[in-house]
């Protein structure tokens, strides 16, 4: 899927910042299931505020970061989830218990 692929570059290219120290990373191309994920994990504090920067092509997004995402990544290819496995995809998922988030998309 094209906005898995899209989603995970950037999430990559957010990790080697982090794990670079830098406090700011430049993602292109910008999509709007970029900008979601990104105000999630924003809202969760692991990131600073971000600016989309509309460049007359396909956007980009300024992000800063605090050093307080550890890793972050896509499950691809994409799968239905239903409610009632939620919590075991959680404890398979995740590094630990009650440790970390899992972004579902639809
Ligand atoms: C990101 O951080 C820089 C440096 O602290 C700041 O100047 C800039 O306004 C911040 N960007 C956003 C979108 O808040």
């Amino acid at each position: 899927m094209v906005h898995t692929n899209i989603l995970a570059d950037a999430l990559k290219s957010i990790n080697n910042a982090e794990k670079r120290g830098k406090c700011q990373v430049l993602i292109r191309p910008c999509s709007e299931v970029i900008v979601r994920f990104l105000t999630v994990i924003m809202q969760h504090g692991y990131i600073g505020k971000f600016e989309i920067i509309d460049d007359h092509r396909a956007g980009k997004i300024s992000v800063n970061l605090t050093g307080r995402l550890n890793k972050c990544g896509v499950i691809s290819p994409s799968f239905d989830v239903q409610l009632k496995d939620l919590e075991e995809w959680q404890n398979n998922l995740l590094p630990c218990h009650q440790f970390g988030f899992i972004v579902l998309t639809i």
